[in-house]
């Protein structure tokens, strides 16, 4: 069983990855950080040399390795996806087929809010006014993540531990 924690760059994905990692005691992977490891390059090198399609590919191909076609067992994970993964149909499908996907669900004021608390290195959001490009960028995508996710949490005012706990007993009704 993969459960997968999707949503915007800055909702927590990684954070509560790891608060759900302590309550199941399953491994958290990330999937930025196992295709940094992997590659032997960092997301933002692969994204401004690149470009963008390349890293979506090697996102898909991760999402390959990682999780198990519908029908064979492995062991259980906890997977934080990307912000952007979802955007490539092909790893949408994966993600559908074979995991359990969570959207973490927030608004562009909580966003923004947690995106300048730890910046972090997201070369997408270069440029520009950072509530401007959060609030279009996720115009964007929000249907992709809500088309994805077996399952929906509004995210805006829970602690990373409220939210893995709310997780836990929606999964237990699933
Ligand atoms: C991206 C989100 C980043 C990382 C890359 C692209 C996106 O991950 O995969 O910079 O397109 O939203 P986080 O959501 O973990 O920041």
């Amino acid at each position: 069983m993969t459960i997968a924690l999707t949503g915007f760059m800055g909702s927590g994905k990684s954070s509560v990855g790891r608060e759900l990692a302590a309550l199941t005691r399953y491994p958290l992977t990330d999937l930025d950080t196992y295709i940094e490891t992997t590659s032997g390059r960092s997301i933002r090198t692969i994204i401004t040399t690149q470009g963008e399609p390349v890293f979506r590919e090697m996102e898909t191909a991760a999402l390959q390795a990682l999780t198990q076609a519908p029908g064979q067992t492995g062991s259980p994970r906890i997977l934080a996806l990307g912000g952007g993964t979802l955007t490539a149909p092909a790893s949408a499908r994966i993600v559908r087929e074979r995991t359990t996907c969570i959207y973490l669900r927030a608004t562009v004021d909580t966003l923004v809010r947690n995106l300048l608390l730890s910046p972090g290195d997201r070369p997408l959001l270069a440029g520009g006014d950072l509530r401007t490009r959060v609030a279009s960028l996720l115009a964007e995508r929000a249907a992709t993540y809500e088309s994805t996710a077996r399952i929906i949490l509004d995210t805006d005012g829970l602690s990373f531990r409220q939210a893995a706990e709310r997780i836990m007993a929606m999964l237990g009704d699933h």
